[in-house]
């Protein structure tokens, strides 16, 4: 096991209730934005993005609210490059004990042209927008939204102009998740070796999952120099949605050997707060999701149920008590052999001769063949129907 805390801390921003709540049908009420937001600060992430102050005044007060009671977390609210929604989401997070203000602007081509702002006008607003923000708290993170889009000449001008101005941490978005890990891993060396200042300030990875690359695209990302993560739990988010606070936070754990950079989140509460989130959002978690899927430590198969039962490293790389499990679960269907079932019976407290087992196995695979999944009560029902015919 090695040592994580001599190791370069990877600082977890979490945005579920940011961007993961852009989400389409995930609105959540205000009294379940300040649950989310202490589970998150309980749970050790570094930076809780609370909403979008400018957006409505519900966001607003939940920005405002999240601020004051959060114990240990910095508290992030977002807003676009003027004077107006910077202003008011300064007036939303300055009650916390460590606030930040995020601004941004798209400076891609395509997002360029929506405002309609020449390159040189894009430039002079990132300078008055990051300074203004600065002139009000101590904490500024700019981001380029689109970044991964955007002319790599034009991304360190207006990178260095930002960090100029005052930015502290410079976010890298993959805004449509088209990014893949190599490039990742290039945009953020590049801007390392070229942007002067470039290591003053802590760069940030935030990716969307279009292409089902966010977990990888970030962590090469880190292992270039990003140094922060923005995630979401249950990678709830826009579209394909955005990194999963879990994966990330895991693939540091598990794979540390190749990783070796720390996190401060207690891991043992990811199951927990992912139902909570997928409660409140009303999004289901998928039964194969890495690490929250219901299937994540389930084994249906004989010969894993068989392996799981002799050593539980056969067949699971990180142990489900890591992520507040109890336990594995060996769900008994037709694909699963004598060894589980003999187990289970042990478990239900009933214990049978081989012959008797024999017998069982024989009607449980036929059962099992007309029903999904075997529970308890169908078992001790084929046990009973033994024992009245005998
Ligand atoms: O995906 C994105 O570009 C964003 C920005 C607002 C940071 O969420
Ligand atoms: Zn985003």
């Amino acid at each position: 096991m090695t040592d994580q805390t001599t190791q370069p801390r990877v600082l977890i921003f979490d945005t579920t209730l940011r961007d993961g709540e852009q989400s389409p049908g995930a609105t959540m009420t205000h009294e379940e934005k300040l649950e989310i937001a202490d589970l998150l600060d309980e749970m050790g992430v570094d930076i809780i993005e609370a909403g979008f102050p400018i957006a409505s005044e519900g966001d607003f007060a939940a920005v405002s609210e999240i601020s004051r009671r959060a114990k240990q977390a910095t508290i992030c609210g977002l807003s676009r490059a003027n004077y107006k929604d910077i202003d008011r989401c300064w007036e939303a997070v300055r009650h916390a004990k460590s606030p930040r203000i995020h601004t941004f602007i798209g400076t891609s081509p395509l997002h360029r042209a929506i405002p309609n702002l020449t390159m040189d006008e894009m430039a002079e607003r990132i300078h008055d927008t990051v300074t203004h923000a600065r002139n009000l708290c101590d904490n500024v993170q700019w981001s380029p939204m689109d970044a991964t889009r955007t002319e790599h000449d034009y991304l360190c001008r207006v990178v260095e102009i930002a960090i100029k101005a005052g930015a502290t941490t410079i976010n890298i978005p993959d805004t449509v998740g088209y990014t893949a890990p190599r490039e990742s891993a290039d945009l953020i060396r590049m801007l390392l070796e070229r942007v002067p200042g470039a290591e003053t300030i802590t760069f940030a990875t935030h990716c969307h999952n279009d292409l089902g690359m966010a977990t990888a695209n970030s962590l090469a990302a880190v292992e270039a120099g990003a140094r922060q993560i923005e995630c979401t739990i249950n990678g709830l988010g826009e579209r394909a949605g955005n990194t999963a606070l879990e994966e990330v936070v895991m693939a540091l754990k598990v794979r540390n050997d190749i990783m070796p950079y720390s996190t401060r989140i207690d891991t043992r509460r990811l199951m927990h707060i992912s139902r909570r989130v997928s409660t409140v959002s009303g999004f289901a978690v998928q039964f194969n999701k890495a690490i929250v899927g219901k299937n994540a430590f389930a084994h249906e198969s004989g010969i894993h149920q068989d392996g799981m039962l002799k050593n539980a490293e056969t067949f699971e790389i990180m142990r489900p008590e890591d992520i507040g499990l109890s336990g594995t679960s060996l769900p008994l269907g037709k694909h699963s052999g004598r060894a589980a079932l003999r187990a289970k019976m042990k478990d239900l407290g009933v214990d049978l001769a081989d012959n008797q087992l024999n017998d069982l196995f024989v009607r449980f695979k036929a059962l099992a063949d007309r029903k999904k999944e075997v529970f308890d009560d169908d078992l001790l029902a084929l046990v009973q129907d033994a024992d009245t015919s005998e």
